[in-house]
């Protein structure tokens, strides 16, 4: 796959203008817009990303020709290349490098990085392709989170935004070819190696209730499997604290 990327100075949400641009068909596979802030960043769940100068924000355009059931594998295989393009660039910080599910990655128990995947055939119309949005706090993070965050900076490391996506999509590529060639199996086999809590008891939090269970696995659907009074429950989305 050949990336071409789409720089811009401001943009609402780097999300909304590549799916624009899809669904207009002015974009294409493996198109990547790319912008230095945000004024409309948006995360999961219906939240907003803050997205000030100086942090990556970025979105690729992808068209697998996979079923619609496995387009939400990509965000699994987007976090777990995160994870090894920050495991490059911070190699004494191995160890505290992790996944956390579904789809965020902390250093040191904080968040540094999130992905949004959004596409048009997960809500049953058919285009094909997805937007896969990736925010990365390079020199600054917001303060009040439900979940504490953190920044490269933090750790001694100055990168450039462009620089970061280079070597991100270098990674991606490869995992990318991988997940194609042997399915998600593999995908999910190296995002558990780091899986943050797995084995150990968590809380999660869906539409208002907080439930605390055992985190178990996660399961060929990238559902997060957990222990709860001996029961063992499957949860397809929530926050894991
Ligand atoms: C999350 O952890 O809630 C996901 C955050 C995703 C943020 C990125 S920044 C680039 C892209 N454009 C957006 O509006 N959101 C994603």
């Amino acid at each position: 796959m050949s990336f071409v990327i789409h720089k811009f100075k401001e943009l609402e949400s780097t999300n909304s203008h590549a799916m624009e641009m899809a669904r207009l068909q002015q974009m294409f596979h493996g198109d990547v817009v790319m912008a230095q802030c945000q004024k409309a960043g948006r995360g999961r769940m219906a939240r907003s990303w803050d997205s000030p100068e100086g942090n990556l924000y970025f979105s690729i355009i992808l068209q697998p020709k996979v079923g619609i059931e496995k387009l939400p594998e990509i965000s699994f295989l987007a976090a777990v290349s995160l994870r090894l393009t920050l495991e490059k660039l911070l190699p004494e910080s191995h160890k505290k490098i992790q996944n956390k599910w579904p789809n965020d990655l902390l250093i040191d128990g904080k968040k540094i990085a999130g992905i949004l995947l959004e596409s048009d055939a997960l809500s049953g119309f058919t285009k094909g392709f997805v937007v896969l949005g990736i925010g990365v706090n390079l020199i600054s993070n917001p303060q009040q989170t439900i979940f504490p965050a953190t920044n490269l900076q933090e750790f001694s490391l100055k990168i450039l935004p462009e620089d970061f996506l280079k070597i991100f999509l270098d990674e991606f590529e490869i995992l990318y070819q991988k997940w194609l060639d042997f399915g998600f199996d593999l995908i999910r086999k190296i995002w558990l190696q780091k899986a943050w809590n797995l084995g150990v008891e968590v809380t999660i939090k869906i539409d208002g209730k907080t439930q605390k269970g055992i985190f178990k696995d996660v399961d060929l659907q990238g559902n997060l499997i957990l222990e709860m009074d001996g029961k063992v429950q499957k949860i397809l989305v929530g926050d894991v604290c």
